[in-house]
């Protein structure tokens, strides 16, 4: 999706001090490329446990909810990280990702895959064996975590795409 506010507004976010200065600094891009990997490999290593865990592979000796606050303050860390260092990125060259539709993509998908993840942890916080157990429930929770892992890895290829479109 390109629009005339969008174009106006990346040429705005070019001329800003910040934008200068990472557009003359070489080691910056990359700089900050190395610590959007690293908080990947982080993010990426969680949600495969976790999902692993919800869809019953490991750790079945622990509940759900006991694997999930476990796991759970890694995810929400290392998302602020990438969010500061996707954001810098954008800084750097706006137009490249802004008007680029994968990342939009991108964008979307993660913020579907935040709600999702919300959605499930929700009832954890009133019942901790909410997702324990077999039945309809056990069902629902292994789809999630099928549609979680998806979208996350559909995020990671989308943020690598950007680079190509
Ligand atoms: C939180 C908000 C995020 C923002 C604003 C953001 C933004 C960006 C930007 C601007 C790029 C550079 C693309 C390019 O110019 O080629 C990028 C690269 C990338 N992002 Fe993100 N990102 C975010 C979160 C994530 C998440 C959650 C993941 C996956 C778990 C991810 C995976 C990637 C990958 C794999 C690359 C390619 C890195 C490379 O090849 O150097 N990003 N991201």
């Amino acid at each position: 999706m390109r629009t005339q506010s969008l174009d106006n507004f990346c040429a705005w976010i070019e001329q800003t001090p910040l934008s200068q200065t990472i557009q003359v600094t070489a080691w910056s891009v990359p700089a900050v490329q190395t610590i959007h990997i690293l908080a990947i490999s982080a993010i990426m290593a969680s949600v495969l446990m976790l999902n692993l865990r919800l869809l019953g592979v490991i750790g079945v000796d622990r509940s759900i909810a006991e694997v999930s606050a476990r796991i759970r303050p890694v995810i929400w860390w290392t998302l602020p990280i990438l969010l500061v260092s996707g954001v810098l990125l954008i800084v750097g060259e706006p137009v490249r990702s802004l008007e680029n539709p994968i990342f939009q993509l991108k964008m979307l998908m993660l913020i579907s895959v935040i709600v999702l993840t919300l959605a499930y942890q929700a009832p954890l916080n009133k019942n901790s064996k909410f997702w324990d157990g077999g039945g309809r429930r056990s069902i629902t929770i292994k789809l999630i975590s099928i549609v979680s892992l998806a979208l996350w890895i559909a995020i990671v290829c989308a943020g690598r795409w950007i680079a190509y479109v």
